[in-house]
């Protein structure tokens, strides 16, 4: 009788796996599959009393099907160790971030843009000091970017997209964001008519994300919402 009983409760429990994640954040925002606001979400993210979603201390302001943007407005005062918040189990931040750092030991450069050349765009936000601009391949670097430019305050970031096709170079900035990239851990649980993408990060493989195949839609999650016929 209570092997039973167990056995009850576990696939009950099993069953409602998923729907006992929470996808609403006050009455505007909802999101999918693997994201949501409480505990037992594959991915959580923050609902703060005001309704907004938010990672660590910063402002969600989109979740798309690879991405996930942060708010990053400029603060000429930010602890650069507030980089250590963009990395959590299933995400972390992506090449395209040039982040803007002040209070350097020794000026840095290294993204593909001048920070002078567009110092004017934070114009209301004049800090002291030059400003430095530091770009990072191995993304598992970020958490130790004090220690590697020697600078101590963490300005803004500015995502750069540069788009290389055969007959032009498109360069596009958007500003005040951090990209981060997510993924599930595991093997693919994707979907019947979904693509598995490995997602990997400075070289390691972390886990996959789905995508429905075209002429289909959804999430693209086994145990998500699946994709349908369009
Ligand atoms: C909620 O998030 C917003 C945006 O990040 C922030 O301005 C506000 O202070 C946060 N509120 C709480 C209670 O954390
Ligand atoms: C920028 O410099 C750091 C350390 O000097 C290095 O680890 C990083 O790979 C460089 N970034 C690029 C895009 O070259
Ligand atoms: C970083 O990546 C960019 C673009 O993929 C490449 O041009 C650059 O050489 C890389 N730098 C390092 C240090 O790996
Ligand atoms: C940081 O500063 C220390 C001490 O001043 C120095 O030894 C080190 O080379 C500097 N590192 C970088 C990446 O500039
Ligand atoms: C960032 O954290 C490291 C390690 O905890 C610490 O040594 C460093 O002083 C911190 N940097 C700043 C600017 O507070
Ligand atoms: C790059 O530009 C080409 C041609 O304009 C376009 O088809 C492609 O989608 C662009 N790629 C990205 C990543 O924006
Ligand atoms: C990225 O950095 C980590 C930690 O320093 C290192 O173990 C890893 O090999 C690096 N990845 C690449 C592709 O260089």
């Amino acid at each position: 009788m209570i092997v039973v009983t167990f056995f009850t409760l576990f696939f009950f429990a099993h069953a409602h796996n998923y729907t006992s994640c929470k996808r609403h954040c006050g009455d505007q925002i909802h999101v999918h599959y693997p994201f949501g606001f409480s505990d037992d979400c594959e991915i959580p993210l923050h609902c703060n009393q005001s309704k907004t979603m938010a990672i660590g201390d910063f402002q969600v302001k989109q979740v798309t099907t690879d991405n996930i943007l942060l708010h990053f407005p400029p603060d000429c005062r930010r602890n650069i160790n507030h980089s250590h918040q963009f990395i959590g189990p299933n995400y972390a931040p992506s090449p395209r971030n040039n982040f803007l750092i002040r209070n350097c030991a020794q000026p840095v450069n290294n993204c593909s843009i001048q920070p002078k050349s567009f110092q004017d765009r934070f114009s209301v936000k004049r800090c002291d000091g030059d400003v430095s601009c530091y770009s990072e391949n191995n993304t598992s670097h970020v958490n130790e970017l004090g220690t590697r430019t020697n600078c101590s305050v963490l300005f803004t970031s500015i995502l750069i997209n540069l788009n290389n096709s055969v007959d032009s170079v498109v360069l596009a900035l958007e500003f005040e964001l951090v990209e981060l990239e997510w993924w599930l851990k595991g093997p693919c649980r994707c979907a019947k008519d979904a693509i598995c993408v490995n997602v990997s990060v400075a070289g390691e493989i972390k886990g996959f994300r789905c995508r429905c195949k075209v002429g289909s839609e959804g999430d693209g999650y086994r145990e998500g919402g699946g994709c349908r016929r369009g």
